[in-house]
């Protein structure tokens, strides 16, 4: 039987896996008896692309979500207190119990999970996984749209006009070149192996990252592919760190039904396609992040996995 610490320990241990911009991985966690405490790392925030931190908040609620699945898998019930501040969020175990069987599908779900930037191929997603990623939009605390196809052509314009306002921005530029290379802390950013040689051609242009890396990304248009928006009520960093975790429910949904994500956030980055991706929304909601979804050919293996963090650097345990 396994202590609460020890099993808060191994659930911050999993949330390393999870997703980040720019695997970024700005989160540390405090283990403090049978209390978790999820920190920002603003050490590590893109202060030229995310000076507000929604992007670093974002992935710090992917990792608590992670934390929470692994918790869940353990049999661990678990109370998720959110402190208006620092510390972003406290995981309290209440209870052991007996492992969950679909939580530990969930748990190997997110071991398998990645961003995938290969082009998607010509099977479209079907309604059902649509309405899957939807309810678990819901689940996670945001809603996703998924975007009818004029929609889609509105979007591919606003990311080409926040690629451009990037791509013009030197210190933008340079605070990207150092996450894909460069000087950066080992254990973080992207390898030339999740890079495309060439930029696939898409109806909404990837993150042109400004290197050309070694993934092929296969001929092929992905006239295929499904374009969403995730959104919610707020834009606080509350509302941010949900966002997270709903992103984190999306992906490991689409995981399970064999589709595969890649985020888009660059037109939430600046003000001016943020702006008008809420009025294209209706300004229903705050829109967080795009995503690209698409069905991958299954008889080829995805994209390497990203490296991540050692675990000394993420994790203090404390008496
Ligand atoms: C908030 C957020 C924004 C992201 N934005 C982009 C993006 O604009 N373009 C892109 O190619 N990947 C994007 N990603 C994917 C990250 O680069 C990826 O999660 C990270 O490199 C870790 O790799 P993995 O997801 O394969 O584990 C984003 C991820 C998150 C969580």
């Amino acid at each position: 039987m396994t202590t609460a610490t020890e099993a808060l320990a191994r659930a911050a241990d999993t949330a390393r896996l999870a997703p980040s911009v720019h695997n970024t991985q700005p989160w540390r966690w405090v283990v403090r008896g049978d209390r978790l405490e999820l920190f920002a790392v603003t050490d590590r925030q893109l202060h030229e692309q995310d000076p507000a931190g929604r992007l670093m908040l974002l992935s710090c609620g992917a990792a608590l979500h992670h934390a929470r699945v692994a918790l869940d898998a353990e049999g661990w019930t678990h109370r998720v207190e959110r402190p208006a501040g620092e510390p972003l969020a406290v995981v309290h175990a209440e209870h052991a119990g007996p492992a969950d069987p679909s939580a530990m599908r969930r748990l190997q779900l997110l071991q398998v999970r990645r961003t995938d930037r290969r082009a998607v191929s010509d099977e479209p997603v079907p309604p059902e996984v649509r309405q899957a990623l939807t309810a678990a939009a819901g689940r996670g605390g945001a809603r996703l749209e998924l975007l009818h196809r004029d929609r889609v052509l509105e979007l591919a314009v606003m990311v080409e006009h926040a690629g451009d306002a990037e791509r013009h921005d030197e210190r933008m530029q340079a605070e990207t070149a150092a996450w894909v290379g460069g000087d950066r802390p080992a254990g973080t950013g992207l390898p030339d192996a999740v890079i495309p040689v060439e930029l696939p051609l898409t109806t909404v242009a990837e993150r042109d990252f400004g290197v050309s890396g070694t993934l092929r990304a296969g001929a092929g248009h992905d006239t295929a592919a499904a374009y969403a928006v995730l959104y919610g009520d707020g834009d606080e960093p509350a509302d941010w760190l949900r966002a997270g975790e709903a992103l984190s429910e999306v992906w490991l949904t689409a995981t399970e039904h064999g589709a595969a994500v890649l985020p888009l956030s660059s037109p939430v980055e600046l003000d001016f396609t943020r702006q008008a991706l809420r009025r294209m929304l209706g300004e229903v909601g705050y829109p967080y992040l795009v995503l690209r979804l698409g069905i991958n050919d299954p008889d080829h293996a995805g994209p390497a996995h990203t490296p991540r963090l050692p675990v000394e650097q993420v994790i203090d345990i404390e008496d």
